[in-house]
């Protein structure tokens, strides 16, 4: 089981997806496959590229100068690195280390977190943040944490697959699923099309 010592550079990358896990073992052989094929995919993937969020992009305006922000399935870390090279700190989560040790090796001050989401978001990820930040990665079951996550004013950006314009298929949104799932936060923008659902929303203060 890889640990901390196997993600890279970076100042604490706890492993909360460790042996100690009291799941069963077929859970745990489901986290295992996730981290081993996203593992495989960014091994052979380039140096990180620090990136805003896709839903973000022409309506930066609406983030806070700076503050305190968490990414949700990270991969490579490319978002969560752009935030930290704004002076954001910066917690970021994923199952495969590989991903995390690319991201390290751009932005040693993010907290990497190896961990199964499968599992909810680890407990040093509770938030309050400022922004919330989960793209290309889809689990209803996490959507109500996402939400209580985020600090009061807190930004929610979410980017997901949708069945809209695509294929329906298991890891695709529903039409409606993102609209309906924030019910309690102010929706700024909203999209679904070519496959792909899009929501921005903010938390009341
Ligand atoms: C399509 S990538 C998206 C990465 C990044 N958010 C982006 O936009 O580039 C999906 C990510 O979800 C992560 N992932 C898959 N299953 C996971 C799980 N059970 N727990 C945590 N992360 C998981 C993968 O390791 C992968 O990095």
């Amino acid at each position: 089981m890889p640990g901390p010592a196997d993600v890279g550079p970076g100042p604490r990358v706890p492993d909360t997806a460790g042996a100690s896990d009291p799941r069963p073992l077929a859970a745990l052989s489901g986290a295992a496959a996730d981290r081993e094929r996203w593992d495989g995919r960014h091994a052979v993937a380039g140096p990180t590229v620090a990136a805003p969020p896709d839903a973000l992009r022409g309506r930066e305006s609406l983030l806070p100068v700076s503050g305190r922000m968490l990414d949700v399935a990270c991969g490579r870390g490319g978002v969560a690195v752009w935030f930290a090279r704004r002076g954001w700190r910066v917690d970021a989560v994923d199952v495969s280390p590989v991903g995390l040790a690319a991201g390290a090796a751009a932005a040693p001050q993010v907290t990497w977190h190896v961990h199964d989401l499968g599992r909810g978001l680890p407990v040093e990820c509770a938030g309050p943040y400022d922004v919330v930040v989960c793209q290309r990665f889809r689990d209803p079951a996490l959507y109500p944490a996402l939400a209580a996550a985020l600090a009061p004013g807190g930004l929610l950006v979410l980017t997901v697959l949708s069945e809209v314009g695509d294929t329906a298929g298991p890891y695709r949104a529903a039409p409606g699923e993102l609209a309906a799932a924030f019910p309690e936060l102010e929706h700024l923008a909203h999209a679904e099309r070519d496959g792909q659902a899009t929501l921005l929303a903010r938390r009341g203060p």
